[in-house]
């Protein structure tokens, strides 16, 4: 046992169940209940420069991306600001067009990812202005930035992200709120964003309560060699970050696929022998969802669904109900469960959780 993760065996460990402490940090003077909106003292933007950008970039590596894509979404859907999340490593060598118009952001919760850092300076190299959503005060990266976001996390020991990407998902949350609230949200809609950001430190707890069923749902998911993850829309980076954990720390192989793309490749991987984890949330594709489910079954497929009710039994093999909040804000619950899943399948399989092997908590080099 280490005992410096206070009883709780790994420090893995400790961070997923510090999530609900992590989450109310994040948002302690932030949110303005009267006006259904955040206020981010650190972004250095005025409501008109707030309005005025085209577009929204945002980059990180590894979970940072991940958390990006969840925020990408989160803003596109409420702001209606076109955004899209990149992985830094890749931007920063591929000459990107760099547009006065875009508002970049860099997303890292070290705050020294080398490729995170590099790109961040290409971009205001060129002109570009970028905002930080970063973890470790006064970091490289948070030095480098022109404004921005402190997660207000707490230190991550754990080599794999947990608590980082919840609070990283949390803050692109009230970025979100904060640029739609400037632009077209009604106050009503606000509010009601607000309410599901307060009420997420106490769903998140209740999560936490379903720790022994996910461990013992692990006994049975760690015999299997490949794992199939899917999502749509909102599920997606959730399905894509699952499968991250997956791999991390129970070096079990484990591929992430949007749902709606299945049948056109990776349901010839299909078999009693590769199990999927589905991510089906009570949304506007619901119905989408099952019929994907039906496809998988009818291959002999073992199906885990996260979701927020339970499932047609013949759909699912296992399902682990998570309480229902804003739908924008789902994807932030969703993918706790698939962070206690990775960690009780690492410690069955006797790996060391809190250094997998090949990995480093930041990789500050090329
Ligand atoms: C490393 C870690 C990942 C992490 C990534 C980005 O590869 O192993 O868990 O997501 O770096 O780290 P950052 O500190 O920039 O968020």
């Amino acid at each position: 046992p280490d005992y410096h993760a206070e009883g709780y065996g790994h420090f893995m460990r400790k961070e997923i169940h510090d999530q609900p402490a992590a989450v109310e940090r994040t948002l302690r003077g932030r949110l303005d209940e009267r006006f259904g909106t955040a206020h981010l003292g650190g972004l250095n933007l005025t409501p008109r420069e707030s309005r005025e950008f085209k577009r929204v970039k945002i980059l990180g590596c590894g979970s940072a991306h991940y958390a990006g894509q969840i925020g990408a979404q989160m803003i596109e859907e409420l702001a209606r600001v076109p955004a899209d999340s990149e992985p830094a490593s890749e931007f920063r060598y591929r000459n990107p067009l760099i547009d006065p118009e875009t508002l970049y952001v860099a997303v890292s919760q070290s705050g020294e990812t080398y490729d995170t850092l590099a790109t961040v300076q290409e971009i205001q190299r060129k002109g570009g202005r970028v905002l930080g959503v970063v973890n470790a005060v006064g970091s490289s990266i948070a030095r480098q930035c022109d404004g921005g976001i402190y997660l207000h996390a707490g230190p991550e020991i754990s080599v794999t992200s947990t608590k980082a990407f919840t609070v990283t998902a949390v803050d692109f949350a009230l970025l979100a709120l904060h640029l739609a609230r400037v632009r077209d949200l009604s106050p009503a809609d606000g509010q009601r964003l607000v309410r599901g950001l307060l009420a997420l430190p106490e769903r998140i707890s209740d999560i936490l309560q379903l720790e022994d069923r996910i461990a013992d749902l692990a006994k049975h998911y760690s015999n299997f060699q490949n794992v199939m993850f899917i999502g749509r829309v909102r599920g997606c980076p959730v399905a894509r970050e699952g499968a991250l954990k997956l791999k991390e720390v129970s070096y079990l192989h484990a591929e992430a696929y949007p749902a709606s793309e299945l049948k056109h490749g990776p349901l010839a991987l299909i078999s009693p022998e590769t199990p999927t984890v589905a991510i089906v949330p009570n949304d506007e594709l619901f119905d989408k969802n099952l019929t994907t489910l039906g496809e998988i079954k009818a291959r002999g497929g073992k199906v885990l669904a996260i979701a927020h009710q339970e499932l047609p039994s013949h759909l699912v093999d296992d399902t682990i109900i998570v309480p229902q909040g804003e739908p924008e804000l789902d994807p932030i619950l969703l993918g706790i469960p698939l962070q206690m899943l990775a960690y009780h399948t690492a410690v069955l399989l006797g790996h060391d959780v809190d250094h997998p092997r090949n990995l480093a908590k930041s990789v500050t080099v090329e």
